[in-house]
């Protein structure tokens, strides 16, 4: 089921909203526009219209043994797969955990928001995607929107061809995930290279990404690893 909104706070809010009165796995909720669009820790996401904003309850009864990390970077891979077929001109690439840029700046972002009372209850996943965002309104962000650079003049048909991609990709897990992996570590251009850890203000230096999602860095000499979205980066 999907549910259209024209202008709303938060897809997250309906989607928390839904799951709570029992609305099932793959509900979808789709806003035109955003008031208060958030994004991970804490951050404002500015969501004016022409992008493509959208959330989806998820299950864990219907997730299988697919935990946080590996269901971003799946909702990762399945975004950059289906703006890739629909893209001329530009190459984008993910940022760790599972932003999608383009020369450094953020052309869609994933949150993931779990909720749990005695266990897991439900799962819901923000997809934000500066689809046909105005360039001029996203100008002072370093964000990146894909105007002129996407071939589909319709964004409902994209969202429908990224369900679609995402419903596989989730079908096909485990068995998928060596080359799901391979894809995204292919497309992360930042191994070996300094970032700062925006939320300790630190430097450290990226040494691996690891098939559970998780990051390697070294920080001060030493090698720490975090888990799937556990750490800001910036480069
Ligand atoms: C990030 O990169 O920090 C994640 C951004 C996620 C933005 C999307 S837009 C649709 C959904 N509604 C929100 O308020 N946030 C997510």
């Amino acid at each position: 089921m999907i549910f259209y909104f024209d202008k709303i706070s938060s897809t997250m809010d309906i989607a928390h909203i839904l799951a709570n009165k029992g609305y099932p796995h793959g509900t979808v909720i789709v806003a035109e526009e955003q008031t208060q669009g958030r994004g991970r820790f804490k951050r404002k996401w500015h969501s004016p219209k022409g992008g493509l904003w959208f959330s989806i309850i998820f299950r864990p009864e219907n997730l299988k043994t697919i935990k946080a990390g590996f269901l971003g970077i799946i909702i990762g891979f399945s975004v950059l797969k289906t703006l890739e077929s629909f893209l001329k001109d530009i190459k984008l690439n993910f940022k760790w955990p599972n932003d999608i840029e383009y020369e450094g700046k953020k052309v869609a972002g994933i949150l993931l928001e779990s909720v749990y009372e005695k266990e897991l209850e439900y799962i819901i996943a923000g997809i934000g995607i500066n689809l046909q965002v105005d360039p001029e309104e996203i100008k002072d962000l370093k964000a990146f929107s894909l105007k002129n650079y996407i071939t589909i003049p319709d964004k409902n048909i994209l969202l429908l061809e990224i369900l679609k991609e995402l419903e596989k990709n989730l079908d096909n897990f485990p068995n998928n995930w060596k080359a799901i992996f391979e894809f995204y570590k292919n497309k992360f251009p930042y191994i070996g290279k300094e970032a700062i850890i925006k939320n300790k203000n630190s430097k450290a230096k990226v040494i691996d990404i690891t098939e559970d999602g998780g990051i390697v860095l070294s920080i001060n000499k030493k090698i720490e690893r975090y888990e799937w979205g556990g750490v800001s980066l910036e480069f």
